[in-house]
């Protein structure tokens, strides 16, 4: 008897992680409020996804203002406004006014002033350009339906050489893979300084190319034989 309960429980998990997975392609399926304990806790099978290992790979430096998309209920906007130095501000960005709200509870018992609660989509979250010195977005792309436009709307907003953290975890019914965050990311102009983590979790950091560099990879792509030979010219053998 025992073990068909278990069988028929593991099938409903399943059945929800499909489902849920398969609808939030369509239409906004946002993981409820009311089981946002369940993302807060700090997930002891994928260290890269643990807040700090978060903070630690950003390095949000002296950062000014970084947006938290899709925050949930601040498992990481809070560490990230505690790290900011005085002045930097954290938007907490979530289309659930209920995990903003919980936001502000833990901002108040916290002491933190430097947290701005922002309701709306991350597709169309009204943010002037080259306002954002650094994002994050940590397992919450696979719940935005055509998740591919959110990545054109963050690099307008950050500033050049800004950076958006994407981070992910098979623990999510809404994985996405980082091969497919790479291609969303690229085609929408960013370039991937660094990754941490295995298939299972991992965590990127995405750099929008300030003007001056993305000009010379193109050139570079374009005439590889000629920007090759131009350092060695400079440095070295010089008539
Ligand atoms: C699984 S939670 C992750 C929360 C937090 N980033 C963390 O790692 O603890 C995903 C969050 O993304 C939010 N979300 C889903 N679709 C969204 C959208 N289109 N725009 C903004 N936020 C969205 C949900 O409301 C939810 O709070």
């Amino acid at each position: 008897m025992a073990l068909i309960l278990s069988v028929l429980a593991l099938c409903a998990v399943a059945a929800i992680w499909f489902f849920w997975r398969r609808g939030s392609r369509q239409r906004l399926l946002p993981c409820p409020a009311s089981i946002s304990w369940l993302v807060e806790m700090e997930n002891p099978l994928a260290r890269v996804t643990r807040s700090a290992a978060i903070l630690r790979h950003l390095d949000p430096g002296t950062s000014d203002c970084i947006a938290d998309i899709g925050c949930g209920p601040g498992r990481v906007t809070i560490p990230l406004a505690r790290a900011l130095s005085a002045g930097g501000e954290v938007i907490a960005l979530d289309v659930q006014a209920e995990m903003l709200t919980k936001i502000a509870a833990k901002a108040e018992q916290n002491g933190l002033t430097n947290i701005r609660l922002l309701l709306c989509d991350a597709r169309e979250p009204n943010l002037p350009d080259g306002s954002l010195d650094a994002a994050v977005m940590v397992m919450a792309l696979g719940e935005i339906p055509d998740a591919k436009r959110v990545f054109p709307v963050i690099h307008a907003a950050l500033r050049e050489d800004g950076k958006l953290l994407v981070c992910e975890s098979v623990f999510d019914p809404h994985y996405v893979s980082h091969k497919k965050v790479v291609e969303m990311a690229a085609a929408a102009g960013f370039v991937e300084s660094s990754h941490q983590g295995n298939r299972f979790a991992y965590s990127v950091v995405l750099q929008k190319p300030s003007r001056l560099s993305g000009n010379l990879r193109r050139q570079h792509a374009a005439r590889p034989e000629k920007l090759l030979s131009e350092p060695q010219h400079a440095c070295g053998s010089q008539k």
